[in-house]
C-alpha cells in the first residue's frame, strides 16, 4: 500500500466520523426532550359545590369593591347579551323584557306597561345594586318562575360591570356603596383580636425580663404599637353584617 492508497483509507475513515458527529448534532436538535416546566400531572380537583370552579376560584371580593372598581363600558359591552331582550334607553320601549332605564333602586315589577310574570310581581323587592347582582347570577334561581329566560352572568366582576353601566342609565345614578376592608372576615379579626389580648397579659413580663437584661427578642419590643393597633370593638360588631 503506498503513501496515496492510505491517505484514501484515512480519508475515508475521517469522513465517516465527521459524517456520524455531523448525523448526531443534527438528530440531536429534531429529536430534542424538553424536561416539563412542572413535575407530573395537573390534577384538577372538581369542588363540592356542583362544580361552580369558576365561582370557587374567583376571588371572594365584596360587591361594594367591584362596583368602585367596575368600569361602565366593560359593562356596556357585556350588556350586548341583554340587548336582544331590554332598552336601556330613557322613554324606550318594552321588548321581551321591560325597559331598564333607571332600574337601579327601582321597584322590581314596576315599569308601566309591561306584562310581568307572576313570579316577578310576586317579589316585591327593589332593585338594589346587591338585588340586581344576585338576581342576575342566576335569574330563575332568584326568582322562580321568571319569564327572563337568561342563564346570568357567573362572573362577579361582569355582574359588576353590567350594574355600574345600568346605574349610569338613569336620570341620577345611584351613588356607589363606599369600598370595604377585605380580608376583614369576622373569623380572623376575632382570632388577631384574640391574639393581641394574650400578647397584652404578656407584654409586663417583658420589661421584667428586659431590666434584668435577658436579650429580649427584638419583635417583642414592638409590643406596645401593635396594642394601638388593635381594632376597635366597633369595627368586630360591624364585621358579621358586612358579609
Ligand atoms: C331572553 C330575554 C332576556 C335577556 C337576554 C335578559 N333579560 Fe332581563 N328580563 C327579561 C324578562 C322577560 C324580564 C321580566 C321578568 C319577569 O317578569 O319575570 C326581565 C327582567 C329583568 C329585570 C327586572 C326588571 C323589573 O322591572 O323588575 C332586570 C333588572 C333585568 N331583567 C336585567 C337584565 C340584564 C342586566 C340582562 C343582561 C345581562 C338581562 N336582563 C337579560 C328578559 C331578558
Amino acid at each position: 500500500m503506498d503513501s496515496f492508497e492510505l491517505n484514501k483509507v484515512m480519508g475515508a475513515i475521517l469522513g465517516t466520523l465527521l459524517f456520524t458527529l455531523a448525523l448526531n448534532i443534527v438528530s440531536g436538535g429534531i429529536f430534542a426532550s424538553h424536561a416539563p416546566h412542572k413535575a407530573g400531572y395537573e390534577i384538577v380537583a372538581k369542588d363540592d359545590k356542583g362544580g361552580q370552579q369558576q365561582a370557587a376560584v374567583e376571588p371572594q371580593i365584596p360587591l361594594e369593591n367591584l362596583l368602585n372598581e367596575a368600569n361602565p363600558e366593560k359593562g356596556a359591552s357585556i350588556a350586548r347579551q341583554c340587548v336582544a331582550c331590554h332598552d336601556f334607553t330613557k322613554g324606550g320601549p318594552n321588548k321581551v323584557g321591560p325597559n331598564l332605564y333607571g332600574v337601579v333602586n327601582r321597584d322590581s315589577a314596576s315599569h308601566e306597561g309591561f306584562n310581568y310574570s307572576n313570579a316577578m310581581k310576586a317579589k316585591k323587592a327593589k332593585w338594589t345594586f346587591e338585588a340586581i347582582d344576585k338576581f342576575l347570577e342566576n335569574p330563575s334561581k332568584v326568582v322562580p318562575g321568571t319569564s327572563m329566560t337568561f342563564l346570568g352572568l357567573r362572573k362577579a366582576t361582569d355582574r359588576a360591570a353590567v350594574i355600574a353601566y345600568l346605574n349610569k342609565q338613569a336620570d341620577a345614578p345611584a351613588p356607589l356603596p363606599k369600598p370595604v376592608a377585605v380580608n376583614a372576615t369576622p373569623d380572623a379579626q376575632k382570632k388577631d383580636g384574640d391574639k393581641k389580648d394574650a400578647e397584652k397579659k404578656d407584654a409586663p413580663k417583658q420589661k421584667d425580663a428586659e431590666k434584668k437584661d435577658a436579650p429580649a427578642p427584638a419583635e417583642k419590643k414592638e409590643m406596645p404599637a401593635e396594642k394601638k393597633d388593635a381594632p376597635a370593638p366597633a369595627e368586630k360588631k360591624d364585621a358579621p353584617a358586612k358579609q
